[in-house]
């Protein structure tokens, strides 16, 4: 880490914002920015408030803007009342009814948009559907759904009665499925026949009967299928039925169930360093207002713009920035169903200039790969609709966001590199387009209300120019509340006692230079970041031993990898003898397999080494620290004295 931080806090260039860029900008020039930021400081509660009176529609004003009397168990808003569909749709109708909503493009090239008044539509007829269905105010609905506009209605439509939805990206196996509907207790699952990427179809509705069927699914009662692909699947009387039946005959209108503000809108899991995914839970209030001021201030969200986020709905960034963002503010969303280099690496900027695009929100890890695939590409189209670039996801390396400034934004777009987290809900740090001038791979400065800062292991500020670990002093509206059915370990993993229990602990590594701009390095727990993709290395680890037939043991760690940032490297021993050459490939494919099974493709290991034992301590507990020099071809300098094996580390650096 210590050489990626010397490098990070030698970077020199600076790029301010245009003057015209500034001028018309929501949070225009950096005394703006700063007067944000001590109103803030100055009045926190006030500050808070303010904006959320000023941004959200609530059925019952609220009193009390912040709760803090359980830490960390923190309360906004909370005897307010309003709905989160409500705050997306309603409130646009008079203003904004034949507006688009939602330019969805599938991956054959289709097009299909759908306008506020067509949406609420949608929405309404679905929500009566539940309700009619039994699910009810509190009831958590699981999501298995390809990036449509049918994955907004559904979302939209929980949130408008009320019941808790789940979103599980549709790359994950039945038994990740399987065991996101137990641990959330879910009711019902909204899915697809089948979804298309890339030009091949992937199935999802077998996937879910693929998890119910395993078991365990006790509250389980229907299952909601949208056709998507065609394929014939198979459906089971009195539980599944098709989404157009369901709808079928319902109102165009259905009342908003009014909840408190603190009312659970959705549970996403996410990886942690144990082997076990954190239903990470969010409110209604202050998550929403978090997604609100997030595009006007970072996105300058402006009433006509097009604005797309390249994430799945699969992930936070799909929520906050494609569904819960965006229709708060009314804009226009940009939805695509593909993958970005189908059917060739152009794909993105012509989806940019056919569309109009604005605001452009995507990866490192899917810049990085288009750069590899095509860096010319972006010149063959015109870009000159664009104003914003964002990314998101991971550390952007500086010759990536070189790239992105000059080839796709012209040298005329400032970049937003935003850092935040499934459980910060939204954007925290990344530079105000019109004020903050940014750095190539800094996120540069907290938001106005985020009081973020970078502590060594006693919980003291490290001052500029020197790395620690992030985290934020202060709760924010749009943080997670807990995590579902386990406040203990919410309690443990972010607000930790060695910080007295008072800091939220984000789990990652960052140094802050002499500007007093952030930079996050990565991850500093069992956590990787694979393509912006969190994964914990644990929870690889447990999919492998869980092939009791071949495994006897696995250790996982990450290295750093050009193209996804890290890749995963697993360390397993055989139940027989120790596969090699020609064998050796044959288990580690079906090992491969195994974790895609288990978990879903974007867990399986890059690479399996194969040894007769791993490096342990005297007291058995496996060293990662020297997996990880030997992933990553290291020399092995760390001291190996307390190894009991030593001799097992030659074995494994040759067993590639
Ligand atoms: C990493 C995605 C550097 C970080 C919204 C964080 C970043 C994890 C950035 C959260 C960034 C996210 N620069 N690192 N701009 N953005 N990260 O929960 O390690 O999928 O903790 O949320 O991604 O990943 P998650």
């Amino acid at each position: 880490m210590a050489a990626t931080i010397e490098s990070v806090l030698s970077e020199k260039r600076v790029f301010p914002p245009s003057p015209e860029f500034v001028k018309q900008a929501n949070v225009s020039g950096m005394a703006a920015y700063q007067a944000l930021c001590d109103e803030a400081e100055r009045d926190f509660e006030g500050f808070w408030g303010r904006l959320a009176k000023e941004h959200l529609h609530w059925s019952k004003p609220f009193n009390r803007v912040l709760d803090e009397a359980n830490p960390p168990f923190f309360k906004w808003f909370h005897d307010g009342e309003l709905n989160a569909s409500y705050n997306c749709l309603d409130r646009h109708l008079a203003s904004q009814p034949d507006k688009t909503a939602i330019i969805f493009e599938a991956d054959d090239g289709k097009v299909t948009k759908i306008t506020y008044k067509e949406l609420h539509r949608e929405v309404c007829r679905l929500a009566n559907a539940l309700k009619a269905l039994g699910i009810q105010r509190g009831d958590r609905v699981l999501i298995y759904m390809p990036m449509s506009i049918q994955v907004v209605v559904a979302m939209q439509a929980c949130a408008r009665i009320a019941a808790t939805h789940s979103v599980v990206f549709g790359g994950f196996s039945a038994k990740s499925v399987q065991e996101r509907i137990i641990d959330a207790g879910a009711v019902a699952v909204i899915t697809a026949d089948g979804q298309f990427r890339g030009g091949r179809e992937i199935p999802l509705k077998p996937v879910v009967d693929e998890a119910i069927g395993m078991g365990g699914c006790d509250a389980m009662r229907k299952v909601i299928v949208y056709k998507r692909s065609g394929s014939s699947v198979p459906m089971t009387a009195g539980r599944d039925l098709w989404w157009d039946e369901a709808v079928k005959g319902q109102g165009d209108t259905c009342d908003p169930v009014w909840v408190s503000a603190e009312h659970p809108l959705f549970i996403l899991y996410t990886s942690g360093s144990t082997g076990k995914p954190k239903g990470v839970q969010h409110s209604t209030g202050g998550y929403l207002l978090g997604c609100i001021l997030t595009m006007k201030w970072v996105f300058d969200n402006k009433p006509t713009d097009i604005f797309w986020c390249t994430a799945d709905v699969g992930w936070v960034t799909g929520h906050s920035y494609i569904v819960y963002g965006p229709l708060a503010c009314g804009t226009t969303v940009v939805m695509f169903e593909g993958v970005p280099t189908y059917p060739d690496a152009g794909r993105f900027w012509k989806m940019i200039q056919a569309h109009k695009v604005n605001v452009f929100y995507t990866a490192p890890t899917a810049i990085r790969s288009l750069i590899k695939a095509g860096p010319e590409e972006p010149k063959k189209y015109d870009l000159s609709s664009v104003r914003i670039l964002g990314t998101v996801g991971e550390p952007i390396n500086p010759e990536a966001w070189m790239w992105y400034h000059t080839t796709v934004g012209r040298e005329r777009c400032p970049i937003v590199d935003t850092w935040w987290q499934t459980e910060t809900g939204v954007i925290m740090i990344t530079p105000l387009p019109g004020a903050i001038p940014t750095k190539p791979g800094s996120a540069t400065l907290p938001l106005p209300g985020i009081m973020a800062d970078i502590v060594d292991e006693t919980g003291n500020s490290v001052g500029k120019g020197k790395g620690g670990l992030l985290v934020i002093k202060r709760p924010w509206p749009a943080m997670l509340r807990t995590i579902w059915g386990d406040p203990e370990r919410y309690k443990k993993t972010y607000f930790p006692d060695d910080f007295k229990g008072k800091l939220y602990l984000a789990g990652d590594g960052a140094s802050i230079d002499e500007d007093g701009y952030f930079r996050i390095v990565g991850r500093i727990d069992d956590v990787l970041n694979v393509s912006g993709h969190r994964l914990g290395t644990m929870e690889v680890e447990s999919a492998l031993v869980a092939n009791s037939k071949l495994v006897a043991e696995a250790a996982v760690v990450g290295r750093p990898d050009e193209l996804t940032g890290e890749a995963i490297v697993a360390f397993v021993v055989t139940k027989g003898p120790r596969p090699t050459g020609e064998e050796a490939k044959k288990v580690a494919q079906e090992l491969r397999d195994w974790v895609a099974k288990e978990i879903g493709a974007i867990a399986k290991p890059k690479d399996i080494r194969f040894g007769e034992n791993l490096p342990k301590t005297r007291s058995g507990k496996i060293m990662r620290r020297l997996l990880r020099s030997i992933a990553r071809g290291e020399e092995i300098t760390q001291d190996v004295t307390t190894l009991e094996n030593p001799a097992i580390l030659e074995q494994l650096k040759q067993s590639q």
